[in-house]
């Protein structure tokens, strides 16, 4: 908190000292109007769908679906982006955030505005069921939540870039992120300073939800902020026939989560999102004997700061008095140092809007839609915490392979048409960014 505040009072600072030595740069607004959209958008897609561009793209999808790696392990990963930056004759920083890497493209590294576009890169401890080609060769471990076309399409979009670098109106900084999964990645890139300096970023994320060829977003709030908790419940165990001897922990934790439940229908107001899940528990291995311990573990979300920090306190007094009513006692780890709570994803308004403009004239009006927020999370959200940042998702459903099996299932398939199209969303939002905010100095 303090090192936060102590940044942001610098920031400010500079900013001030900036604006009164500087003559002051001044946004140029709309170099780029709508005919000039539509023809910069034209010709990236097109190039990104050439058929030797897309079998650079699904190659590298393939090969990196193949060989999962999860959070900050992603050596392997981080290698092969570097081997295609260098193939490209594209400069980064590396390492950052372990196994991340920033790449450049653009006017120079002191050119004014930067933009950034991100890609996270860690896959999920979960055993691939689907029967194919490339499936995971790494037991127990898979690309389940697309990353792999996260890293491809933000490679792409490299290539695109590089073929104008000398055309652009500033700098783009390619943002190969580790450990979204749950280990706060992003955080991890800002507190290196990885971004400092950058005016907007976008993230993409494919969506089994919505078709091929169509994107969706919202201004504001789109993703929740969340935590997790992990309880143990101590009791006394004892043969199953004497329970007045016994302490039992498997009624203090059904009593414990069944009153969770109570904090949202209770003491939440209804027309604000929040969510308590409890997704394991664990107790004894017999029918017929009291354990002495029960583990279990959940997640909590929601929209504003005030009500993860509200949810966390209650859900430590709901579970240390529930289970003193049963006379055993609860430990609640909420494991912070490892599994860092994600705030809320806002998206910037303004930069929602030159996003949107954008794939309006990358996907036809009608294929860019407004979404309703989801309770899911997303590291993205410390980024859109410290800079203006929209989040976008977009589209891998396809009837014809059936890729519509939900984010993290063992039977998840992407539509690899995506790649082309997402590659070309990055570079024509970035592209467009910097002609929009470029700086005469
Ligand atoms: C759906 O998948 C088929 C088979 O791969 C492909 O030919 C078609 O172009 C895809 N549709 C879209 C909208 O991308």
């Amino acid at each position: 908190m303090e090192e936060l505040h102590l940044t942001a009072i610098l920031l400010l600072t500079c900013t001030l000292l900036l604006s009164t030595q500087i003559p002051v740069a001044r946004a140029v607004k709309e170099t780029r109007g709508g005919s000039e959209l539509s023809e910069l958008s034209r010709e990236l897609l097109e190039l990104a769908k050439e058929p030797s561009f897309f079998d650079w793209l699904r190659r590298i999808r393939r090969s990196i679906h193949e060989n999962p790696e999860l959070a900050y392990e992603e050596f392997e990963t981080s290698q092969l982006i570097r081997s295609e930056l260098d193939s490209l004759g594209v400069e980064y920083a590396w390492p950052v955030a372990k196994t991340g890497l920033i790449a450049s493209v653009g006017s120079g590294a002191q050119a004014q505005p930067w933009f950034a576009l991100r890609a996270d890169m860690d896959a999920l401890r979960i055993q691939e069921l689907v029967e194919w080609e490339h499936k995971s060769k790494i037991d127990g471990k898979m690309h389940a939540c697309g990353h792999d076309a996260h890293v491809t399409m933000l490679l792409g979009a490299a290539k695109l870039l590089q073929g104008r670098r000398h055309k652009l109106k500033g700098t783009v900084k390619l943002v190969f992120q580790p450990a979204e999964e749950g280990k706060a990645g992003a955080y991890h890139i800002l507190k290196e300073g990885g971004l400092d300096n950058v005016q907007g970023i976008l993230g993409l994320h494919v969506w089994p939800e919505i078709a091929t060829g169509t994107i969706e977003s919202r201004p504001g709030p789109i993703l929740a902020g969340s935590g997790r908790f992990l309880v143990s419940i101590n009791g006394k165990g004892e043969h199953a026939a004497m329970p007045h001897s016994s302490k039992d922990p498997v009624l203090a934790a059904s009593s414990a989560i069944l009153s969770l439940q109570q904090i949202i229908s209770r003491e939440t107001d209804p027309l604000e999102a929040r969510v308590i899940t409890v997704g394991f528990v664990e107790a004894g291995q017999a029918q017929n004997v009291i354990p002495e311990v029960v583990r279990f573990g959940g997640t909590f979300r929601s929209f504003t700061p005030e009500g993860l920090s509200n949810l966390k306190q209650r859900i430590r007094e709901v579970i240390e008095m529930q289970v003193a009513v049963h006379r055993c006692s609860a430990t609640v780890d909420y494991m912070e140092e490892i599994m860092r709570h994600y705030p809320p994803t806002i998206n910037d308004r303004e930069l929602y809007e030159h996003a949107k403009r954008v794939g309006e004239s990358l996907l036809g009006k009608s294929n860019v839609h407004f979404t309703p927020p989801t309770m899911a999370a997303e590291d993205f959200s410390f980024y859109s915490q410290k800079i203006p940042a929209s989040f976008f998702l977009i589209g891998i459903y396809n009837e014809t392979i059936k890729s519509g099996e939900r984010l993290h299932s063992p039977r998840f398939v992407i539509d690899e048409e995506v790649l082309p199209i997402g590659a070309a969303f990055h570079a024509a939002v970035a592209i467009s960014y910097l002609d929009v905010h470029q700086k005469l100095i």
